[in-house]
């Protein structure tokens, strides 16, 4: 099966996607007496669009298969491989984890015996950068990601709030400059003000980079604010059951998400999951 192409105008040659899904079926366990089914014939298509990339976001109820999905875009097993169907990175079959991908967790998952510095430098480090070269850099995001190079490149996760954490765990990701940013509720854990703060964060650095990223969240208004595209998935089987697309996060988030058309969008999108979910429940029902 060949990746779905996309064309962008004035451009003769097409440009794989950036993501894609193609009937896509994971099965945990087969064949054994917990055997489940957590997603079932997925098929998406996110492109891979020049010079800014594109942040979807994934919503639905525990358990749908949300980080099924995201875990096999990163070729993390036991996700992956699926058990049918094929994902495809920027036109290639997904094979196991690769440097075109990086993932930010909701956990924060520093290693605690490093300092910041050394934690954002990690993965160069892995790569055989030279110390020099790999700490100037690592400074340079550690400013990036809004924390004082000077202050805090120093410190021990432990000696960190939970929000300047997940900075620490963005500018690790980011540095290695990845084109596919893979986010499972990297926000999840923080306070709200502490979230808009990291929301806008994000947008800016998204902008940066121009990567394509995939982000998972359980707030339907984090869904809104950050998505071009929104897709909504739905439980027993984990399906894709709605792909919406949105403009383009332009203002910051508290602004945004005072305006009435965004709480008309989340309402209305919280209605849409709320009929999906009904739908879901009633015997032999799909959303
Ligand atoms: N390693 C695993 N082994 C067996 N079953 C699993 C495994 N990982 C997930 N599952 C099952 O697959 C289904 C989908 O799980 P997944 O973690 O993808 O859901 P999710 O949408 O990310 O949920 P949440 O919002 O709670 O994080 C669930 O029924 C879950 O119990
Ligand atoms: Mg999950």
């Amino acid at each position: 099966m060949s990746g779905t192409a996309v064309l962008p105008e004035g451009d003769s040659a097409p440009r794989p996607a950036a993501v894609e899904f193609s009937g896509v079926t994971k099965i945990y366990n087969e064949g054994t007496s917990r055997q489940s089914i957590a997603i079932e014939n997925v098929s998406f298509v996110i492109p891979d669009l020049a010079d800014t990339g594109e942040i979807s976001t994934f919503l639905g109820p525990s358990g749908c298969g949300k980080s099924t999905v995201l875990r096999l875009v990163a070729g993390l097993e036991p996700q992956h491989p699926p058990t049918s169907g094929t994902v495809r990175v920027l036109g290639r079959r997904v094979s196991g984890p690769g440097a075109d991908r990086g993932m930010v967790f909701q956990d924060y998952t520093s290693f605690d015996n490093r300092t910041v510095l050394d934690n954002v430098t990690f993965g160069l480090e892995c790569r055989g950068v030279s110390r020099r070269s790999r700490e100037a850099e690592g400074r340079e995001w550690i400013a990036r990601v809004g924390l004082d190079p000077r202050r805090d490149a120093g410190k021990y996760p432990h000696e960190l709030s939970g929000g300047m954490r997940q900075r620490v765990a963005i500018a690790r990701t980011l540095v290695l400059r990845p084109r596919i940013i893979l986010m499972d509720e990297p926000f999840g854990a923080l306070d709200p003000a502490t979230r808009l703060d990291m929301q806008d964060l994000l947008i800016k650095l998204w902008r940066d980079v121009e990567a394509t990223v995939l982000f998972i969240t359980h707030s339907v208004e984090e869904a809104v604010y950050l998505g071009d595209r929104v897709f909504v998935m739905a439980t027993t089987p984990g399906r894709i059951a709605a792909e919406i697309r949105l403009p383009t996060a332009s203002a910051p988030a508290r602004q945004t998400q005072s305006e009435p058309w965004f709480h008309q969008r989340v309402s209305e999108l919280q209605e849409q999951l709320e009929r999906i979910e009904a739908a879901a429940q009633r015997p032999g029902g799909r959303g």
